[in-house]
């Protein structure tokens, strides 16, 4: 007798019962730009729906956000100063605190924790004089001083994703230092120097620029072809004091997700990026796929491979996206 498996498919009703992974906004973070210095939001090419926002419109976005049910934010902070050496985080924290004083307790503000937006190479972190390398502890100074003024300002959680060793001990103890011991530490512990980080970097004003000899983030980021490096370096991050770990990016490291989430047990967040994103929309404008279809089906799989929680540029349409299936 052939085993039937068809019965359990008939139905819609019938499907959603048997359903392993069930998707809702209540699992996915909204990745939001405040970029100082425009007049006007502004579109980012390939990440249709997000925008490089302005003071006002980024509070206009949250709201609207809300009412889709999204509650979660991942916030990168663009300055319009760049420096080399010496930043200041406070066109970043002043967002951070009008979010908090407007919407409290309602929305939880992860803020992303980095310098590449803020350095005039484009650098995740503080080169040395000759340009070819970034120095890893004064890297972590600044980014240890940039988590404080962010937690000050009330970030429910900071997310350093820098990739520089020690970070998450220095900022565990600068929080604990200051009496921060409810701030979550949510670390981009496997980070991979990827080639699909490209909207992004428009968005973030972040890409690695000008004449120097480091071309790119291959010294600090990891390797796509090491998963033990992703797996060494996660290890140390949950020993370190981090309460979420991440991979990132999300689809060309399922693998990854399906292996460190079984051997890791913290929370699993997973970064699905900016070119990832775009490839789908970018498919979807050309008539080649459904673009529903799509973006739910790749939340779907990293959910499948072990994701606790998904930070996706769609996050404000799921709701929409999911009644239509
Ligand atoms: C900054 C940072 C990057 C992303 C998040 N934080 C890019 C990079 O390393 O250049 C990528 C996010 C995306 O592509 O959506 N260090």
């Amino acid at each position: 007798m052939n085993m039937n498996y068809r019965r359990t498919r008939l139905t819609p009703i019938l499907r959603n019962l048997t359903k392993e992974v069930v998707i809702s906004t209540e699992k996915l973070i909204q990745p939001l730009f405040a970029v100082e210095g425009i007049s006007k939001k502004e579109i980012i090419p390939g990440l249709t729906g997000v925008f490089r926002e302005t003071e006002t419109s980024l509070l206009a976005q949250i709201e609207s956000d809300l009412e889709n049910g999204v509650n979660s934010f991942l916030l990168f902070g663009v300055p319009n100063q760049k420096s080399e050496k010496k930043f200041d985080y406070s066109f970043t924290s002043n967002q951070i605190s009008a979010i908090k004083k407007r919407f409290g307790s309602d929305v939880f503000l992860s803020v992303d924790v980095c310098l590449c937006s803020y350095t005039s190479h484009g650098h995740c972190g503080i080169l040395n004089d000759s340009m070819d390398h970034v120095i890893n502890d004064q890297t972590v100074k600044a980014l240890a001083e940039s988590a404080l003024a962010y937690a000050q300002a009330g970030a429910d959680c900071v997310a350093p994703s820098d990739m520089m060793d020690g970070r998450i001990r220095a900022i565990r103890e600068i929080l604990a230092k200051n009496k921060l011991d409810q701030t979550l530490l949510m670390s981009y512990s496997a980070k991979f120097n990827s080639g699909f980080y490209g909207p992004f970097r428009v968005a973030a004003d972040s890409a690695p620029k000008g004449e120097m000899k480091l071309k790119d983030r291959a010294s600090y980021q990891i390797d796509p072809a090491n998963p033990t490096d992703a797996y060494r370096s996660s290890l140390r991050d949950a020993e370190e004091g981090a309460d979420i770990l991440m991979v990132k990016p999300g689809l060309p490291y399922l693998d990854v997700i399906k292996d460190l989430t079984s051997k890791i047990p913290l929370p699993w967040a997973v970064y699905e990026v900016s070119g990832e994103y775009a490839a789908i929309e970018l498919m979807a404008e050309q008539n080649l796929i459904n673009r529903e279809r799509a973006h739910l089906e790749a939340w779907t799989a990293f959910f499948r491979a072990g994701a606790n929680m998904v930070i996706t540029y769609g996050a404000r349409n799921a709701r929409q996206w999911i009644s239509k299936q």
